[in-house]
């Protein structure tokens, strides 16, 4: 353990987390700043206004994606961190916010420091990780390694009928950078947890070295609307019932699948919903993942036979779209190494863990050698407002980040 390392100040980090918080602040203390909207225009203009601040060269690429640069002394490729500003409806203001604020404070402190690194540290800030408002999620970081032609990026309609490129051009961020600006020499990405583990088994650092795929689709019932206290129930083609039917059934295919398999239907929308008509129109959304790839297909056969079965018997159409499909991803060695060995040296003990939530890193792994570090969440709530994470962990994992891309950037 190092007895005097450098480390980042805490209560700057905490102010500009709180700051940011405070655009799209909803009741309870939570955010809702979804991807594109007006909120995520005023969230990103704050932050490019700190990374100026702080001295770096900001980039906007074409599908959004936020690059704030500090150069090193020699001219090589960069070591990259960062995350995301966008945030569920039910947002924290941690989620994201940290890895893109944590980046910068990294870059603070080694100016404070006096510090230069032979390699350029860039922070990002991706467009659209969350997927809450446009499908897929990741869809900024995806674009940048080349995952999706920018074409479909920009023709992705949201939950609302708007476009991203017409977002993008509404809010001013249509940049001119190409995608894939800078192939960075390495990537390390801080996030809270946004799950149990730490804060129950009490680590402070998880090493994330793995992260579950995952399959999101949407299901689109048609059957019949009818009167409800006059349809004989051996005549419906009742959609509610399908919409009910298909989310037992996600519970059921979780538990046979084993602990590693998680099912969700977070979206039910009948129509007309209304007291006493039989729905005739159901669209629920299901979100599978896994960390075993050959599990993952077994959910979704499993679900696409259930899903015929069920359209058999109650005489209803099914039809079923696919919003997001990305496998389970293995991070680097090399870099979850560093990230272990920096966490050792700062005097802790960390933990290595799976990553249940999709992050942008996941999408960087394609293209440069990446890795991970979790900072605990209280009780393992996240894309809830009451999302915490104690400030001294936030300072911890920060700290951890600094040195990691220290270590890379020598
Ligand atoms: C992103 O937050 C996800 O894992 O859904
Ligand atoms: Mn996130
Ligand atoms: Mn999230």
């Amino acid at each position: 353990m190092d007895p005097n390392p450098l480390r980042i100040a805490v209560e700057p980090l905490l102010q500009r987390l709180d700051q940011l918080a405070a655009i799209g602040r909803t009741d309870g203390g939570g955010c809702c700043r979804l991807a594109l909207t007006d909120e995520d225009r005023a969230g990103r203009d704050l932050v490019v206004r700190w990374m100026r601040d702080a001295g770096l060269d900001v980039r906007v690429d074409a599908v959004g994606n936020i690059f704030g640069r500090r150069e090193g002394t020699h001219d090589l490729a960069p070591v990259m961190t960062g995350s995301h500003i966008d945030t569920v409806r039910s947002g924290g203001k941690y989620d994201g916010n940290l890895g893109v604020l944590g980046g910068l404070e990294v870059v603070r402190t080694l100016d404070a420091a006096g510090i230069r690194t032979q390699r350029p540290i860039v922070v990002a800030a991706f467009t659209n990780e969350e997927g809450a408002r446009f499908a897929p999620d990741m869809l900024g970081s995806l674009a940048y390694v080349g995952g999706i032609p920018l074409a479909d990026a920009l023709a992705a309609v949201a939950i609302d009928g708007a476009r991203v490129g017409d977002e993008l051009r509404r809010i001013g961020y249509a940049g001119p950078e190409p995608l894939g600006l800078w192939r960075p020499h390495a990537y390390v990405e801080l996030h809270i947890e946004q799950g149990p583990v730490l804060d129950v088994e009490g680590g402070v650092i998880g090493v994330v070295d793995n992260l579950q795929g995952i399959s999101w689709q949407e299901a689109t019932v048609v059957g019949q609307s009818n009167h409800a206290g006059t349809t004989p129930m051996r005549l419906r083609h009742d959609a509610g019932y399908c919409a009910a039917a298909i989310g037992t059934f996600l519970r059921q295919l979780a538990r046979e699948l084993g602990t590693h398999q998680v099912c969700t239907m977070g979206q039910v929308e009948l129509h007309p919903n209304l007291i006493n008509v039989i729905a005739g129109r159901a669209r629920v959304t299901i979100d599978m993942r896994n960390t075993d790839e050959a599990l993952l297909q077994e959910a979704e056969r499993r679900l696409a036979a259930f899903l015929a079965d069920l359209a058999r018997d109650e005489g209803v159409d099914i039809a079923t779209r696919r919003l997001a499909r990305f496998e389970p991803v293995i991070f680097d060695a090399f870099i979850a190494g560093r990230i272990e060995a920096c966490a050792r040296r700062l005097g802790h003990t960390p933990r290595r863990m799976t990553s249940g939530a999709g992050h942008d890193a996941q999408m960087i792994a394609r293209i440069a050698p990446t890795a991970m570090i979790f900072v605990p969440s209280v009780r393992g709530i996240s894309h809830n407002p009451a999302e915490h994470t104690e400030p001294a962990h936030l300072a911890a994992g920060v700290d951890v980040l600094l040195h990691t891309l220290l270590d890379l950037a020598a």
